[in-house]
């Protein structure tokens, strides 16, 4: 059974197109990267998964039920959050609301409630701040609580939501290893958006790129090439390898793709002038 499909989806808010006849399966057990540009769609695409949104047309299926039902059964960790240093939640705290709400439906007793999120503190190693206040945590160490409350539920599919923005290199790529330990652990099917493919190599098995309201999945070797995403996007673009790394160039002015860092900061998206 695959983990997800989506079938001819189209979303639109009001008259503009945002996703259009998305035909995928994600096969169960798979780490699916997807990729794409700010503005692509990929958060839609999460919110669908999680029934969050109702495409205006085709279906979304997950574990074979319509996209919706059975929440216990995903996990998710939203974009992460800035939390003020005096915000009085400790991390066990923000880990234990996973527990709260609907999700449940019934109380934990107190007991089983603690081993558990003990258990998926130290799955992520949190143990040894689980005790701070969330707001005097650095990045790295909220986005593992983050994990650590998406993993309550034992669910059968995580979805994470750009889980890189802000962290430093280092810090992403623990939070990638963490990932990849606990799927190949679990067999839990993972969806992991980021905007650049290549912290993801050594680990997806395959990717999800979306780019103008289209998605393509398949292998990095399949979907990462330039006639594929050139089809994808509607203009020329080039893909070059280089040392182990992939460079995505795109637009008039061929702008690397994903590498938005190269560029001198709050330029828009157009090549530096020359000095
Ligand atoms: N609730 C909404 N109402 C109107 N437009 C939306 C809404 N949600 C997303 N969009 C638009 O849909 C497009 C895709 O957004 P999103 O899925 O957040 O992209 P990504 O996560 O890839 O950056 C954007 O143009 C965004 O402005
Ligand atoms: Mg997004």
């Amino acid at each position: 059974m695959a983990a997800v499909q989506f079938d001819q989806v189209d979303v639109a808010f009001g008259r503009h197109v945002v996703l259009r006849q998305l035909q995928f399966d994600v096969p169960e057990g798979a780490f699916v990267g997807v990729i794409g540009p700010n503005g692509a769609g990929k958060t839609t695409m999460i919110r669908l998964v999680l029934g969050l949104l109702r495409p205006n047309s085709g279906s979304v299926t997950v574990l074979g039920q319509p996209a919706g039902r059975g929440g216990r059964q995903i996990g998710y960790v939203p974009q992460s959050f800035a939390a003020e240093p005096d915000l009085p939640l400790r991390a066990r705290d923000l880990v234990g609301l996973g527990l709260d709400g609907e999700k449940w439906g019934f109380a934990l007793p107190t007991k089983d409630r603690r081993r558990r999120i003990d258990a998926c503190l130290e799955r992520v190693g949190a143990l040894g701040y689980a005790e701070e206040a969330v707001g005097t945590l650095s990045g790295g160490e909220r986005q593992r609580l983050l994990i650590a409350q998406a993993l309550l539920t034992s669910p059968r599919i995580l979805l994470l939501d750009e889980p890189l923005a802000n962290l430093d290199i280092r810090s992403g790529h623990d939070i990638i290893r963490l990932i990849s330990e606990i799927a190949s652990e679990t067999r839990i099917t993972v969806l992991f958006v980021a905007h650049d493919v290549n912290p993801l190599l050594g680990v997806l098995d395959q990717v999800l790129y979306i780019a103008q309201g289209r998605a393509v999945l398949g292998s990095v070797e399949q979907v990462v090439r330039s006639e594929v995403l050139s089809e994808l996007y509607g203009q020329p673009v080039e893909v070059v390898r280089v040392q182990g790394r992939i460079l995505v160039f795109a637009g008039d002015e061929m702008v690397p793709l994903g590498h938005e860092e190269l560029l001198p900061h709050g330029r828009p998206r157009s090549l530096p002038a020359e000095p």
